[in-house]
């Protein structure tokens, strides 16, 4: 098959599309025709390298697919050949205390399909059927391949560990970028007031688009104090920030008393200077989260298939194009998901 690949980490120049030996599925694997994938930031990081994970090379990345199941191993009952899956990157195969009390993100084991084993930018993909998600008949790939790992990790940020109520006011960063323009969907969904800040008056205008009542340029601006004047010196109830270092100061200065930070990224850098007093004095809390449990995607993934919630698509690329995607990621162009589809489909 041809897949997407590198066999060392580096800039977008260790990206090759090309033949790689094709998937064999274990007992309880899948084998799955992609039609269309998608790019998360992850992508990036993988291809640069993270500390402390040592991936075997060449490595497939890629966290996001849609396509037909080709084959089933022996012990999938869930699925059969023809079924339309979507991939669900979040795995943990141990039988521990947190995967049986139905939590596997905080499992020990817990790993993402693309960042610490082979992912899913390539025409065939073995995925466990565990990972996966039926999509109905209708919904088209590309929306099918870019709203998983994304809404399911805004959807437990917000609702699950940010707790949010209608009516409060949310303040979501980054709101043109995967996770940002999903959050900003769910937070109008959940009946938030939703501020929202992005790089351009463009990005503003589609967030406005997608549910947020108010919106702040904040390379132009200072948010924290463009959040005080708009809420009458007041401050939000839950910051979305996926961005890191350049923005936490100002998350926190954004927050009225006993207000929420919730961050699941660090796009800026992971170790900002922070003002513990600021968050005693104000009884801040700072709460972190990661992907979601398969109940929590599918939860979500219901609303996407029904169009409530949508992904919005940047770009199409053909998988050959693959350094392109990813330099449209590192450049901050565009608004909403990357998406990449095998050669052999168009
Ligand atoms: N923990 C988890 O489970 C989880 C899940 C998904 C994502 N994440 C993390 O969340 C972050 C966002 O992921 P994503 O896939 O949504 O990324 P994305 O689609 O590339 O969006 C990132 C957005 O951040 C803003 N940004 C601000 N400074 C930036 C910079 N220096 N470089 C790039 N973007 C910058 C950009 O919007 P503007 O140009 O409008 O500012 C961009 O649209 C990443 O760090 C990712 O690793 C974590």
């Amino acid at each position: 098959m041809q897949a997407v690949q590198f066999s060392t980490h580096g800039d977008r120049d260790v990206l090759e599309y090309g033949d790689f030996p094709d998937p064999e599925i274990d007992r309880d694997e899948v084998l799955i025709d992609v039609k269309a994938a998608a790019l998360n930031y992850l992508d990036i990081w993988t291809r640069r390298g993270l500390p402390g994970i040592d991936l075997e090379m060449p490595h497939i990345p890629g966290s996001d697919a849609a396509g037909v199941v080709e084959a089933v191993g022996e012990d999938v009952t869930r699925f059969e050949a023809g079924d339309r899956v979507s991939v669900l990157a979040g795995k943990s195969g141990g039988d521990d205390e947190f995967t049986r009390k139905g939590d596997p993100t905080l499992a020990p084991d817990f790993h993402i399909i693309g960042e610490h084993v082979r992912g899913v930018h390539s025409e065939y993909a073995a995925v466990p059927a565990a990972n996966l998600a039926p999509v109905p008949e209708g919904v088209d790939w590309e929306t099918a391949a870019a709203a998983p790992l994304v809404f399911q990790t805004a959807w437990r940020m917000l609702r699950d560990r940010g707790g949010l109520q209608a009516g409060e006011k949310v303040l979501v960063l980054g709101a043109s970028g995967g996770v940002g323009h999903a959050a900003v969907q769910i937070a109008d969904l959940a009946g938030a007031e939703v501020f929202a800040t992005a790089s351009s008056e463009e990005k503003l205008g589609y967030a406005e688009e997608i549910g947020a009542d108010h919106t702040i340029d904040y390379e132009e601006t200072d948010f924290a104090s463009e959040i005080r004047e708009m809420t009458d010196g007041r401050g939000v109830d839950m910051v979305v920030d996926h961005v890191g270092a350049q923005t936490w100061q100002s998350s926190l200065e954004s927050l009225v008393k006993g207000g929420r930070v919730v961050t699941c990224g660090a796009t800026t850098g992971g170790t900002p200077e922070t003002d513990l007093n600021r968050i005693f004095w104000n009884q801040l809390s700072v709460i972190g989260s990661t992907m979601a449990t398969p109940g929590q995607a599918e939860e979500v993934l219901e609303l996407v298939w029904d169009g409530t919630l949508e992904p919005r698509i940047r770009e199409t690329f053909p998988m050959s194009e693959i350094a392109s995607a990813h330099e449209m990621l590192e450049n901050r162009e565009g608004f909403g998901k990357v998406v990449v589809v095998p050669d052999s489909e168009l």
